[in-house]
Order: structure tokens, then C-alpha cells, then sequence
């Protein structure tokens, strides 16, 4: 089948910041005098004292470490909001709508720079200190983005926990990162329902015998308990306080905030990123990815409990000046046109979504989207796992006119912003292609053995060298860092993704090659679901893996041993779904749980998963070799206990 390439539209290619010919130029530079080109790209941001240095980074174990810009300094929330004030006080910083449609807010620069102080103050006034972790437990509201510009202000390491995490899996998170003040709402909103944010913190919070501080802000006005001594509203507390707060000098290697993601083994880990390397790396991608115009407003639909959400809809935007929206509902609430219904009430230019909302969006048929006017849209923007070709091309159709081009962003939590991207004005587009590297950004492939792989070639995507959004460090846990990530391809970053270069040295991602499941473009680990299963009490073993679903882009099937002498049952499902919803939380809801008589095991007892994932996906037709099994009848006990797809 011949590859669609989607051109450049000359307009593009005529007014972007970037253009096919500076994009080559760029990139090299980057690559051949990294010293020179980030020395000019750090002033993207304003520093109290600019580096004399860019990259000291080793990815070898002798001397390893991430280093970027280390003897500047600055402070991120003044880089997101005090610089602004000169020429754009007016202007809206945030544009928040509500999960009711009638409900709004727009807060210009010089109110977000208020608030963030005042939370700021009340930070400073119970005892919290440069490098002190607080935790954020949010709904999509703008004290969310004020509060982690408050941290920022004083110093203070975020650690967002996404709001539809249990209360179990936000104490897990408390306890890692020692934080002693948790900020919540009382309740969220999603879709009309009423979310017990404050309710779940204080589940979490008896096991969390260190958090001294709850500050919660009155979203919905919901009743909930407060403890006396411990919980403050937040709206009673900012009045009291000055509506500025000096902004703390910061080494351009001080924490800034810590995001807990999944990996392939283990508990979450606290990813590190730090202020001046990931602000400009933020700010830079903002910069030249969405091809930025101070004023646009540009509207990126991921929560802040996401690394997203972080980079893309509070630091790079607000850092380029830019009007960043900020929704609090649902695509499919109050029907399915409410993302169109947004974009053209407030005219959005810039739309950053995932495929796995663009396929839900594609399923309710395209009726929704022309039933409003999106001729404010510009550019279209996607992130969090391959797009499959159907949904590019009704995006592209459908929501952008065929006149807006899509950027097919590939990062990590860990990249702090996007690293294999188009640029609008330079890059021709390939439908499910994150084509082409970011500058600074040098990509290798490399087979099962760490050979490099040269050309049109298909291996494990590495990065041969750091760039300055690069996590520093995994909280807590220093030998697990390189462990991690450093230790499989001596001398490379490894990212966990398959990837396979054309001859157009364009990127198509084929998705993780390790452990973790990639649920609706956020990361499971399989590893945190099994312990999930077997902390319920009829459980004695469970092994989860991935498999590919219609929206979710992939769904989570879980083998469940019982104890001896347990019936499976529905009820049993039922409750076992349940059970993981409530350990972790939605996102991780089973799609199927297999009640298996055993696992297929090597001799020496690795479980073999790619067994399970043929047999998760019906494809029994090709298992491959079952001869190193300890027991290779139990490939056929496990087809035969296949559950009906529901
Ligand atoms: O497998 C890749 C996939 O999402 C993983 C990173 O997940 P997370 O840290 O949760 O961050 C998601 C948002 C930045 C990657 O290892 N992924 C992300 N974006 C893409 C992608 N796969 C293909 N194409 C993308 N554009």
C-alpha cells in the first residue's frame, strides 16, 4: 500500500517559527555545538544568573549523572508568570471551563501571579521550606496550576497525584516522597458526578501519620470532615495573606517537582525532574512543537496529574506567555460535541489531545464535530501512544479541515517534553509517524545485544546523549536510576519502546517492549495490577498483560490463580475487577480476568508472558516454542479457560 505523506502546507511552511530548511540546520547544530546552541536556547527563559554551562551529562556507570545549565539560577514561577506582567498583565493566562458547560473563569496573568502568591504565603505560613515535597490531590481547576507555581515560587517540590488514584495508591505516594501538607478540594467534578477527593485523602492519611497540613479549596461545597488542627479550607486562609511573595533564587539543578509513573517492575517510580534544564526543554518544545504565538489560546486536554499536563498545559505554555485552557470535565459531557462546543467558544488555535479520545470522539460519528465552528483551529497536536492511521486521518478530516497539520509528539515522564516530533512549518507528515528528533535529541535503534542498528532498521529506541528536560533521578531510590534506564545498552538511555526507521529516517513507535501496559496513553505497570490481585485475600498468584483494545489503545487482561479450593465465579470477577479499581484506581480496571488453573513457567520459574499475551489476544496459532515450559500442558488448561469476551 502506498504511504500517505501529508506535505507541508506552504503557508506553514512560509510564516512557522521553523521551517524544513532551518529544522536541518537546527538539528545539526544542536548535535555538532551542543555547548553553543543550548547557550542560545536556554534564553528562552529569563535566568537571575544565566549559565556558563549547558550539558555535563555521563550516561556511563563510571561518572554518571544529568547535568544541565548547573551554575544558573532562576525561579520557574517567575519565569511563568512575574515576566509577563510588564506587557501582559491583562491578558488570560488561564482560561478555565467547567464540567458544567455554564460554568467558567478566566484568570489574566496578573491574577494567576496573585494567586500563586497567596498560596505561596499560605505555604510559607505552615512551616513549608525550599525543597519540602508537598502533594497536590486535584481536580482540573486553576488553584492546580497555582499551586504548582506556588511551590515553584518557594522553592517547594510538587508531587501531582492524578485524581482518579485511590486513596491507597495516594498514600503509597505520600509515604515515598515525605510529604507533610497535602493540597485537595473538597470534592471534584467529572461528568456531573461528584468525586470524594477530600474523603479519599483522609483514607490515605491513616496511613500517612507525617502529613501535618491538609488545605483544601471549596470546589463543589460538599460537605466533608475536617479535622481540627489539620484541615483548612483554603479560600478562608488566602484573604489573610499578601497577594505577593518574593520569588526564591533557585539553582537551575534544584528540584522542581517529582511524578510518579509506573515501570516494568516494582512500585511507581518518583521521577525527578529539576527547574532550569526541564523549563527550558518545556518552553523550547512549546516554542517551536505548536509553533507558539503569544495571546493563541492553545488548549492541551491532559490532566495535570500527567506529565502533560505539567509541561504542556502549566510550565511550557505559561512560560511562552502563552492563554493555556483548562478543562475540567469530560468529551462526552454533557454529549460528545463538548470538545468542538469548547474550541469554538473560546476560539481555540492549538488542540493537544490523545488518540485514545480522538477514537472515542471518532466512534460518535462526525456529526458532532460539524455541528460546530472549528475554523479557529490551527494546528492539531497528539501524545501518549501510536495513532493508529483511521483516527489521524479523521482528525485530520474532520476536526482540522485538512488544513491544520498534527503533531505526533513521542515522550516520556521521564523526557519532560517532547523529543521525536513534527514541527508544523518543516515536517512532512506521516500518518502514525512521530517522524523526526527534536533539536538536541539523537535517537539510535539497537538490537537484543546493544549492537546499533544503521538505516531503515526496526530495535529497541535508545537516546545517545541527555538533553536538558532528561529526568535526574528516581526520588528516594539513586541505584535504581540507572539500574532502570542506563543499565540494558551501556552508554545509552533506554526508553522501553520498540521503534521501526524508515527510509526517510521518520520514527514510528511499536510500542513498549517491556512490562508496561499502556492503558488509554497513561502506563500501567503489570507488575503494580498483580500485586493489586494478590493482596486480595483468595488470590494466590496473578500475572497481567496487555492487549490490544478498541479505545484504550490497549486493555488489561489478568491471569488469576485462586487458592486452593476457591471456585471461580462471577460474583468473583466481579469483585476482583473491583477489588483493582479500588486498590489503584480506575484507569487500572481489569477488561478480563482469566481464572487460569497454572502459568506457563520456565524451569527456573520466570513466568513466560509471551505466552499469555498470544493467549490473551486469541492467537494460538503461533506460540511459539512451549518446549522450555516446566509444564507445557498448561498452555492448553489455559485455551481452554479462555473467559468470553464480555
Ligand atoms: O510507549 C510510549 C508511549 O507512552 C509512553 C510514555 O508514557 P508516559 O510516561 O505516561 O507519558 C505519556 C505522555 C508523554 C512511551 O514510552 N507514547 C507516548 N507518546 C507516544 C507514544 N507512543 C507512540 N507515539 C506517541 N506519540
Amino acid at each position: 500500500m502506498a504511504e500517505t505523506i501529508v506535505p507541508v502546507p506552504a503557508q506553514w511552511a512560509a510564516t512557522a517559527h521553523v521551517d524544513a530548511a532551518a529544522y536541518a540546520r537546527l538539528h545539526a547544530q544542536s548535535l555538532a555545538d551542543p555547548q553553543a546552541f543550548w547557550a542560545r536556547e536556554a534564553g528562552i527563559i529569563d535566568w537571575i544568573r544565566p549559565p556558563s554551562v549547558a550539558d555535563a551529562s555521563n550516561f556511563n556507570a563510571d561518572g554518571f549523572g544529568i547535568s544541565w545549565f548547573a551554575d544558573g539560577q532562576l525561579n520557574v514561577a517567575a519565569n511563568c508568570l512575574d515576566r509577563h506582567l510588564a506587557t501582559r498583565a491583562n491578558q488570560p493566562a488561564i482560561i478555565w471551563e467547567g464540567d458544567d458547560p455554564g460554568d467558567s473563569r478566566v484568570l489574566s496573568y496578573a491574577d494567576l501571579h496573585a494567586l500563586t502568591c497567596r498560596i505561596a504565603n499560605v505555604l510559607k505560613a505552615q512551616g513549608v521550606r525550599p525543597g519540602d515535597r508537598v502533594i497536590l490531590y486535584l481536580p482540573m481547576i486553576p488553584e492546580a496550576a497555582a499551586a504548582m507555581l506556588a511551590c515553584a515560587r518557594i522553592g517547594a517540590i510538587h508531587a501531582v497525584v492524578f485524581g482518579g488514584f485511590s486513596p491507597e495508591a495516594l498514600a503509597g505516594r505520600i509515604q515515598d516522597c515525605g510529604a507533610k501538607i497535602v493540597i485537595t478540594a473538597d470534592e471534584g467534578l467529572r461528568a456531573g458526578k461528584h468525586v470524594p477527593l477530600k474523603a479519599n485523602v483522609d483514607q490515605a492519611l491513616e496511613h500517612c501519620p507525617d502529613v501535618a497540613h491538609v488545605l483544601v479549596v471549596r470546589r463543589t461545597g460538599g460537605a466533608v470532615a475536617m479535622q481540627a488542627g489539620r484541615d483548612l479550607y483554603l479560600d478562608e486562609l488566602l484573604p489573610r495573606v499578601a497577594a505577593t511573595c518574593p520569588p526564591e533564587v533557585m539553582e537551575a539543578e534544584s528540584p522542581l517537582f517529582i511524578l510518579y509513573t509506573s515501570g516494568s517492575t516494582g512500585k511507581p517510580k518518583g521521577v525527578l525532574h529539576t527547574s532550569g534544564g526541564y523549563l527550558v526543554w518545556a518552553a523550547m518544545t512549546h516554542h517551536y512543537v505548536f509553533d507558539h504565538r503569544p495571546g493563541e489560546v492553545y488548549w492541551c486536554t491532559a490532566d495535570i496529574g500527567w506529565v502533560t499536563g505539567h509541561s504542556y498545559g502549566v510550565y511550557g505554555p505559561l512560560a511562552n506567555g502563552a492563554t493555556s485552557l483548562m478543562f475540567e470535565g469530560v468529551p462526552s459531557h454533557p454529549d460528545h460535541g463538548r470538545f468542538w462546543q469548547i474550541v469554538e467558544k473560546w476560539r481555540v488555535a492549538t488542540l493537544y489531545s490523545a488518540p485514545t479520545a480522538i477514537r472515542a470522539l471518532m466512534r460518535e460519528g462526525e456529526d458532532w464535530v460539524k455541528a460546530h465552528d472549528l475554523s479557529s483551529l490551527r494546528l492539531l497536536g497528539s501524545v501518549g501512544e501510536p495513532i493508529n492511521p483511521e483516527a489521524w486521518d479523521w482528525y485530520h478530516r474532520f476536526v482540522g479541515g485538512r488544513r491544520c497539520p498534527i503533531v505526533d509528539t513521542w515522550w516520556q515522564t521521564e523526557n519532560g517534553g517532547a523529543l521525536i516530533t513534527p514541527l508544523p512549518g518543516a515536517t512532512a507528515l506521516k500518518p502514525g509517524s512521530a517522524s523526526l528528533p527534536m533539536f538536541g535529541v539523537e535517537p539510535v535503534l539497537v538490537d537484543g545485544e546493544g549492537r546499533i542498528l544503521d538505516g531503515a532498521a526496526q530495535g529497541n529506541l535508545c537516546l545517545a546523549r541527555s538533553w536538558p528536560g532528561q529526568m535526574r533521578g528516581i526520588w528516594g531510590e539513586p541505584a535504581r536510576f540507572f539500574d532502570a534506564y542506563f543499565s540494558t545498552f551501556p552508554g545509552l538511555y533506554f526508553t522501553g519502546d520498540g521503534c521501526r526507521r524508515d527510509e526517510d529516517g521518520y520514527h514510528w513507535i511499536t510500542g513498549r517492549v517491556d512490562d508496561v501496559i499502556n492503558v488509554s496513553g497513561h502506563r500501567m505497570g503489570s507488575a503494580e495490577v498483580e500485586s493489586a490481585l494478590v493482596a486480595h485475600p483468595l488470590v494466590a498468584e496473578a500475572a497481567v498483560v496487555g492487549v490490544a483494545h478498541d479505545l484504550k489503545g490497549q486493555g488489561i487482561y489478568a491471569y488469576v490463580i485462586l487458592n486452593a479450593g476457591e471456585e471461580a465465579s462471577e460474583a468473583l470477577r466481579r469483585e476482583l475487577i473491583a477489588w483493582v479499581r479500588r486498590e489503584i484506581g480506575p484507569i487500572a480496571t481489569p477488561d478480563a480476568i482469566h481464572f487460569a488453573p497454572g502459568l506457563p513457567k520456565t524451569r527456573s520459574g520466570k513466568i513466560m508472558r509471551r505466552i499469555l499475551r498470544k493467549i490473551a489476544e486469541n492467537d494460538t496459532a503461533s506460540l511459539g516454542d512451549t518446549s522450555t515450559l516446566a509444564d507445557p500442558t498448561v498452555v492448553e488448561a489455559l485455551i481452554d479457560t479462555r473467559p468470553v469476551p464480555a
